[in-house]
């Protein structure tokens, strides 16, 4: 028998938690005969797969749903909100937006076939459980498109920093068995995947299932370095009090371990990081900074930040700019504190004035823009390991990752998609560096 052809549209807001979300949607879909499409107009069923971190990116879904609203008027549409906001604002979607058909929160994706089998029998579903079940049991396994790939080996998180709604959305952290991590691994590694990024919102927290106990991630990883044909490993999003010794030796004995690292620290302030509750001081952190690098030199680090946090000072964000200073990082991303309804600090006094706000994000930009600018331009003259992964914009480029994340452009042979290729780094382009595979200088000359 074969199924009828059928599309489905999947929007991804947020995180890389989501884009891997996002696919694995697409896998639980893809029995029941749908493909995706690029374009919302052709579809017969489009998924929001929604954040929640700040109050921008809910809004946004919102805005979406409602340019979404005339389509299911033309025809047949299944409109489905994922994510984040389903989790948190579910009713209230149900409520605003009654041509919504299904609500499904990220533990409960796994069940959206059945969903679509209600949807048919003219039902509405909302079902943001927290289902005894996991979904990684139940989902088919993913397909592997390209030479980098995702795979989630932990999810939420008990941190409870006091201005986040990951906790509420996201629900306890869960790590994946080990058994089921190496087994996805070796699934991807042998579609094609030279790269891992292993996913999870408190990554490092990992402490997953063995026969004999539970495994960090240093273990993890060191387990992921003995797969033949995995060139590559990266892991996001780390938080600094789960560094531990085993996970930093990692860094220094897995050469598959790429010499980047995201590690946020939010704040450069002590009073602001115990408001916060990170759990962590100042010194703390940049002692975790400090031995990281002394076990990898060649680390670059990257850093999320929060400004306007309620109570900051002068002085507090005086501190996040020396911080900032004192780590150097190859990149950062940077936010203005946005308060989240049911979070601790949404209710604190002392919430900080926007204009205030705005101007420390702009000052903090403009250093971490600086910082960013020289990095990459210490990269020209080097020659670096790139990850081809596709093609670039201009006739004859390809375009691949370094070691660094940094996007590399350079002519070359679409064959070598997949492949890792010494690349000289020439010269610096607005978002990306430009570089030549050493041998072929003569060939691009005359291109
Ligand atoms: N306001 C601003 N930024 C936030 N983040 C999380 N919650 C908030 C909030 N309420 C930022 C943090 C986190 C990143 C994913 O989003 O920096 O690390
Ligand atoms: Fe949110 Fe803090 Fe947990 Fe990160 S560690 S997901 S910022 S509560």
């Amino acid at each position: 028998m074969t199924l009828p052809a059928k599309k489905v549209f999947i929007r991804t807001y947020g995180c890389q938690m989501n884009v891997y979300d996002s696919s694995r949607m697409a896998d639980d879909l893809a029995p029941l005969g749908y493909a995706t499409t690029e374009n919302p107009e052709d579809a017969d069923m489009v998924i929001l797969n929604t954040c929640h971190i700040r109050e921008k990116a809910a809004e946004k879904v919102f805005s979406d749903l409602g340019r979404l609203r005339p389509l299911k008027a033309e025809k047949d549409l299944i409109i489905a909100v994922a994510g984040c906001v389903a989790q948190a604002e579910g009713a209230e979607i149900m409520a605003r937006a009654p041509f919504v058909d299904i609500v499904v929160g990220p533990q409960a994706y796994h069940r959206l076939p059945q969903m679509i089998g209600e949807v048919n029998a003219k039902r509405r579903i909302i079902d943001t459980e927290f289902p005894v079940e996991s979904k990684f049991d139940l989902l088919p396994a993913p397909r592997q498109e390209g030479p980098a790939a995702f795979l989630s080996v932990q999810e939420g998180c008990d941190k409870f920093c006091t201005f986040c709604v990951v906790p509420y959305t996201r629900g306890a952290e869960y790590s994946r068995p080990v058994a089921a991590v190496l087994k996805e691994a070796r699934g991807l590694v042998a579609g094609g995947a030279r790269e891992l990024t292993l996913l999870g919102q408190n990554v490092n927290a990992y402490h997953g299932a063995t026969d004999n106990g539970a495994s960090g991630l240093g273990a993890l990883i060191r387990e992921l370095a003995k797969i033949d044909g995995l060139a590559r490993i990266r892991y996001m999003t780390s938080h600094p009090r789960d560094m531990d010794a085993a996970l930093i030796e990692a860094h220094r004995d897995v050469p598959q371990l790429m010499p980047f690292l995201h590690l946020p620290v939010q704040a450069g302030s002590d009073r602001i990081l115990k408001a916060m509750n990170r759990g962590h001081t100042r010194a703390d952190y940049l002692r975790t900074v400090e031995t990281l690098r002394k076990h990898r030199p060649d680390l670059a680090l990257s850093s999320d930040f929060i400004v306007g946090f309620p109570g900051e000072t002068d002085a507090d964000f005086q501190d996040t700019m020396a911080l900032a200073e004192e780590v150097n990082y190859a990149q950062c991303f940077t936010f203005k504190y946005s308060a989240r309804p049911g979070t601790p600090a949404s209710t604190m006094g002392d919430q900080v004035p926007e204009d205030v706000a705005s101007e420390r994000l702009t000052r903090l930009q403009a250093l971490i823009a600086r910082q960013q600018r020289a990095f990459n331009a210490a990269s020209v003259g080097c020659t670096f390991d790139v990850l081809l992964t596709g093609t670039g914009r201009n006739p004859g480029q390809l375009v691949g990752k370094s070691p660094y994340l940094q996007a590399v452009h350079v002519v070359a042979d679409p064959s070598l998609i997949g492949r890792i290729v010494p690349v000289h780094i020439t010269n610096l382009e607005t978002n990306s560096l430009g570089g030549v595979i050493p041998g072929t200088e003569a060939q691009v000359a005359h291109q």
